[in-house]
This record gives structure tokens, sequence and C-alpha cells, in this order.
């Protein structure tokens, strides 16, 4: 198969979908490798790298969606990126589709097939959200902290603590992957923490792995409401796998806020779970509404482009070999992980909850088979 990675478009995302490693296991799997030139450079791998690997640098994105049978990126599709896809062609990414009716409605207009990392389902977990989950999570703190200060919006108490000043609260809503690595990396910098989630068996796992001091609490209004009034940043960690994000924060709640708080929501890459929120930039990150400072910025792991794209590579390595190992139904049929992946094929939604967010019902098809 003829497996092609292009370079990135989203603005400031320097990740990229294939490291050299990846590329090598491609290549002696017997498969042809097409890299756009430079797609690995913000990541710091440069085109020789690629090219040792086994690769074959191409110049523009144009020629590899051109030419690959299997794309494998990093994030969804834009809308430059819509006419190059082909009907049938293997899109291997993170699509996020039910935050993007465009989008969505351009998988069927284009007949794409829409593989998404972000429902890739093994066991009830979802292994290749994690690892970027695992990053953003931790991004969210630090993206929290540095809101906090007086230039940036935020109320201008430093969030570790000096000289007598209480280390900054922080509250996570949502205890899985991001809500347990953000609670992990505000704990070691010594903020308070309180993490609510829906799930008490969720809570039961995350309650041992925090410091004494630390709490784990259901998601009731009563305590929501207690905690948004006393909280310096407040983490969005919400998800329910393919839909659009619950609102866990309504714009009526959003004014029980101190100014100057920070709200970063995680979860916009869903939709986003506050009211209030809407998609900003890695280059513009933050905007204020009724006082507080929202960072909602749908590429976190971007910013940390190597950490993030060598961990997602590793992830994502062994179910690309897969999917490139065959005819595609048959693969997808005989890998229930892959067909959980599986989001839109042949101008049908195959994945329920997108369908169900834009009332597209009549284009969604529950079995594979049916499709030609
Ligand atoms: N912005 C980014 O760059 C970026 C990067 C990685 C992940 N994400 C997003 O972060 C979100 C969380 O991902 P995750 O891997 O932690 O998911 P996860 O499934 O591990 O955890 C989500 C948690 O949310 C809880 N939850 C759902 N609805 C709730 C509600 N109403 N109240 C309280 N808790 C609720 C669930 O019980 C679960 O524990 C997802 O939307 C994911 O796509 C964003």
């Amino acid at each position: 198969m003829i497996v092609g990675c292009p370079k990135e478009i989203k603005v400031n995302e320097k990740r990229v979908g294939l490291t050299p490693l990846a590329v090598r296991a491609y290549v002696e799997a017997g498969h042809e490798v097409l890299i756009e030139s430079g797609a690995g450079q913000g990541a710091g791998l440069d085109d020789e790298a690629y090219r040792l690997a086994g690769a074959k640098i191409v110049a523009n994105n144009v020629l590899v969606w051109e030419k690959a049978e299997l794309i494998v990126k990093v994030k969804e599709l834009l809308p430059p990126e819509y006419p190059l896809a082909k009907p049938y062609q293997i899109v291997f990414t993170f699509f996020h589709l039910a935050a993007s009716l465009e989008l969505t409605l351009a998988c069927l207009e284009r007949k794409i097939t829409a593989i998404a990392y972000e429902t890739v389902t093994v066991g009830g977990e979802l292994p290749l959200l994690k690892p970027m989950s695992a990053v953003a999570g931790r991004v969210a703190i630090l993206a929290g902290a540095t809101h906090l200060a007086s230039f940036a919006g935020g109320k201008g108490i430093l969030p570790v603590g000096a000289l007598g000043g209480p280390p900054a609260k922080v509250l996570i809503i949502g205890g899985g992957v991001v809500g347990q690595n953000a609670a992990l990396t505000a704990t070691g910098l010594g903020l308070t923490v309180t993490v609510l989630d829906k799930d008490p068996v969720k809570l039961d796992l995350l309650r041992p792995l925090l410091p004494d001091g630390s709490k784990v609490l259901l998601n009731e209004p009563n305590t929501l409401v207690s905690e948004l009034k006393k909280a310096d940043i407040i983490i969005g960690a919400v998800l329910n796998p393919g839909a659009k994000a619950p609102k866990v924060i309504s714009r009526e709640q959003l004014k029980l806020i101190q100014p100057g708080s920070v709200l970063v929501d995680v979860a916009i890459d869903q939709g986003g779970c506050f009211e209030s929120s809407r998609l900003t930039t890695l280059s513009d990150p933050v905007y204020v509404e009724e006082g507080v400072v929202h960072y909602c910025v749908g590429n976190m792991p971007g910013a940390y482009a190597k950490t993030a794209a060598l961990a997602l590579s590793e992830a994502t390595l062994p179910y690309g070999l897969t999917l490139a190992s065959g005819d595609l139904k048959t693969v997808l049929l005989a890998n229930p992980p892959l067909l959980s992946g599986l989001n839109a094929y042949a101008g049908y939604l195959t994945l329920k909850p997108v369908a169900e967010a834009f009332g597209l019902e009549k284009s969604y098809r529950a079995s594979l088979t049916a499709l030609s």
C-alpha cells in the first residue's frame, strides 16, 4: 500500500503523523511511504531522517493526497484539505466529527474512509486518545498557571504560592486520562486540587493516586457550585466517546467564578464543555468573558510537538500497520478496535453519536457489511 503523511496545516501545529521509526516499520512491512517535505521539521525530525528510514520525500501535500491510499495524520482535516481527499481513501487521524458539521459533511461528500484515533476502543479504553490526553492534562495545568499571571488577564496570584500566599486552587471536571494527568501535575507543583466526575468508579480509581488534602467528589450540582466559587484554575476534561461534549458549566454559572480565574476547556476538540467556550489557537489562546480567562485550544499537545509526536506515532503504528495489511473491509471486520474507529465510509456515517449530533440519522449505517 502507498502510505502518505502530509504536513499539518492547523495554526502552530508542529506534530507529525509518522516518525522515521514508524516509516521504517511500514517500509519493512512492504509498503511505500511518502512524506511531505518538512512535515516533521517542527518536531525536530528532518527530511534526511525520513529518507534514511526509507521514505520518499515529496514536495507538497497535494502529491501526498493524490498518491497515498492510506493517509496518516495528526489533526482533523481543515477546509483546504477537503478537496484533496479522494473517495475511499483511508484517512487515519483525529477527526472529532461531533464538533464540526462542516467536516462531517465533507467526509460524506468526499466519501472518505474516516478512521478516528479518538474512537478506536480496546476494552473500554481509548488507546490512541490516551497519550495525547496524558500530554494535554499536563499542559492544561501549565496553561492555567501561565494565564493566572496579571499580564495575561489572570488574577495575579502565583500558582505555586510564595511568602505566605497560598497555592492556587484547581478544580478539574472529569477524572479520566486528562483529569488524572492534570491532577497529578497540579499536586506535584503543590497546588490544591478538587476533581469531580459523574462516575463513582473513576473516582475510586483516582482517589488513592492523589496526596492527602485533595478532594475527589461526585459531580453533583451543589458540589459544582460550591467549588466554582473557590477555584483559581478550572479544567474541563469530560468526554462521552464520539459525542459532542456535555456542557458542565453554563453561562449563568460562569458568573459564580471569581474574576481573573482561568478556565481551560480541554474538551473543546469535542465542541467544548463550558457554554462560554469557543475554539482558540496556540498562537492566540485566550479571551476573557465575565472577567474569566478562557483557554480553549483544540490542539494543546501541539505546543510540545516532539514529545507528543513521538508518543502519538508509537501508539498509532500497530493499528496503521494492520490497516495497511489488506483489503479494508476484511481488516476492519477482523479487528474490532479498528472497526470502532470507523466514523465514516462510502458516504455514510458509521458512528451513531456523530449522526445524532447533527440530525443526520438518515446518513447513518450501523453495519459495514451493508455498505459497498
Ligand atoms: N484540546 C486538546 O488538545 C485535547 C487533547 C487531548 C484530549 N482532549 C480531549 O479531552 C477530553 C477528555 O479526554 P480523556 O481522554 O480524559 O477522556 P476519558 O474518557 O479518559 O475521561 C473523561 C471523563 O469525563 C467524565 N465525564 C463525562 N461526563 C461528565 C460530566 N457531565 N461530569 C463529570 N464527569 C463527566 C467521564 O466519566 C470520564 O471519567 C476529550 O474531549 C478529549 O478529546 C483534548
